[in-house]
């Protein structure tokens, strides 16, 4: 088992990685839960691959599971399903010392997060996250949301969890594009920091998407540590340091924003295809070769994610997808910060950046092939 510590002055945690971690609740968490009936939130989705063992292992123990099981999709991250889950933990009686299980991806851990946070001005929360997505980003660091009319994640707050149990074997009932989605993820802490991962990953990438138990351990693991190290580091993205984890993600933004933030292109998908853009205008910027972009684009797209904008067949301009930067959460007094690399391993967050600039630049990627 890897286990990396989260260390936050107050309020330190561990993010244990292995098998078996939800089929041994008992033994992993039960020292948190201070009384028999155990809320667990979920959607059907995982419920339909999970209840099963995440309950017996609970019975065992002595503890009652209680579950709350939410329809799957983003769309779950609502105001509508925080009063339904804070009004279900209210009925099951749930005290600031209590801890809730969040069982599943980066949806039902955001919204159990950020209901957890607001429960009686905050009660505790364990991460059990079953995506890959969740496991090497959204169930570390504390950051919870849900989404509104204007755009996702405007409403939310910082709510640390207790533990986190990243079980290797939830993996296994993931659908493959979900784990490849998950995967830019991992190569993103390659390039944003790190040469060395980012090498491993464009030689491992297909050996964690086919299910090499070894390399997805690692993967986890380097990913988890990496994100503790910024976390820890800047907890409130109050210093640049935490931003560095948006790499690829305003370029990725607007992409989600013109797709509909759906089934045609996951977030994930559209992390990997903003990284390569992030890379690309790099070269456009002269602040690093050619040849990194390059190499950047050949890790991507072979871990089976899409890497050319040309190939989704959108109907936009570059102008239109800058149009979405512009109401980027990011935007600071009328600028749009913006992480571009010196190299890889290299992310540095430029504020110089002309949206005009940015959209000519995008029309040229559009238009290739
Ligand atoms: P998700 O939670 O929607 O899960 C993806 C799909 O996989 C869903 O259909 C889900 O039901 C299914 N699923 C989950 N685990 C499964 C399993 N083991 N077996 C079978 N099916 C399973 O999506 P995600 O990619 O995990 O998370 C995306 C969300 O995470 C977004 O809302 C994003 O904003 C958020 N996010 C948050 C942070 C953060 O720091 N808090 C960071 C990154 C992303
Ligand atoms: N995924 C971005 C962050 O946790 O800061």
């Amino acid at each position: 088992m890897a286990v990396i510590p989260v260390e936050l002055a107050g309020r330190p945690y561990e993010v244990r990685v292995d098998g078996g971690l939800l089929a041994d609740l008992p033994k992993q968490c039960g020292a948190l839960l201070r009384k028999k009936r155990v809320p667990i939130i979920t959607d059907t989705n995982v419920a339909a691959k999970w209840r099963e063992t995440v309950g017996a292992s609970l019975e065992i123990g002595g503890f009652e599971p209680r579950w709350l099981v939410l329809d799957p999709g983003e769309g779950a991250k609502s105001w509508v399903n925080l009063e339904r889950v804070t009004d279900w933990l209210l009925a099951e009686e749930v005290e600031r010392g209590d801890h809730v299980l969040a069982l599943g991806g980066g949806v039902i851990g955001d919204l159990t997060g950020f209901a957890c946070a607001v429960l009686k001005r905050g009660c505790g929360f364990i991460q059990l996250p079953t995506t890959l997505l969740a496991q090497v980003d959204s169930s570390v660091g504390g950051k919870t949301a849900i989404n509104t009319a204007a755009g996702k994640n405007l409403v939310g707050a910082f709510h640390q969890p207790s533990l986190v149990l990243a079980d290797l074997d939830a993996l296994e009932t993931l659908p493959a594009r979900e784990l490849r989605a998950g995967f830019a993820e991992v190569i993103k802490y390659g390039i944003l920091g790190d040469r060395d991962f980012f090498d491993w990953c464009a030689a491992n990438g297909s050996a964690v998407i086919d299910g090499d138990r070894k390399a997805r351990e690692y993967a986890v693991a380097q990913s988890v540590a990496a994100k503790a190290r910024i976390v820890a580091e800047d907890e409130r993205e109050t210093t640049g340091t935490r931003a560095l984890l948006n790499l690829g993600h305003t370029f990725g933004h607007a992409l989600e924003a013109e797709t509909g933030f759906g089934e045609r292109l996951l977030h994930g998908e559209a992390v990997a295809l903003g990284m390569v853009l992030a890379a690309r205008y790099s070269v456009r910027r002269e602040l690093m070769g050619d040849n990194e972009a390059g190499a950047v684009t050949a890790a991507i797209s072979s871990a089976g994610l899409p890497s050319e904008i040309a190939a989704l067949g959108m109907d936009a301009t570059g102008a239109k997808l800058a149009d979405h930067m512009r109401h980027d959460k990011k935007m600071d007094a009328g600028t749009l910060p913006f992480l571009l690399l010196r190299g890889i391993g290299e992310a540095f967050m430029a504020k110089d950046v002309e949206l005009e600039d940015v959209a000519k630049f995008l029309d040229s990627q559009l238009q290739a092939n």
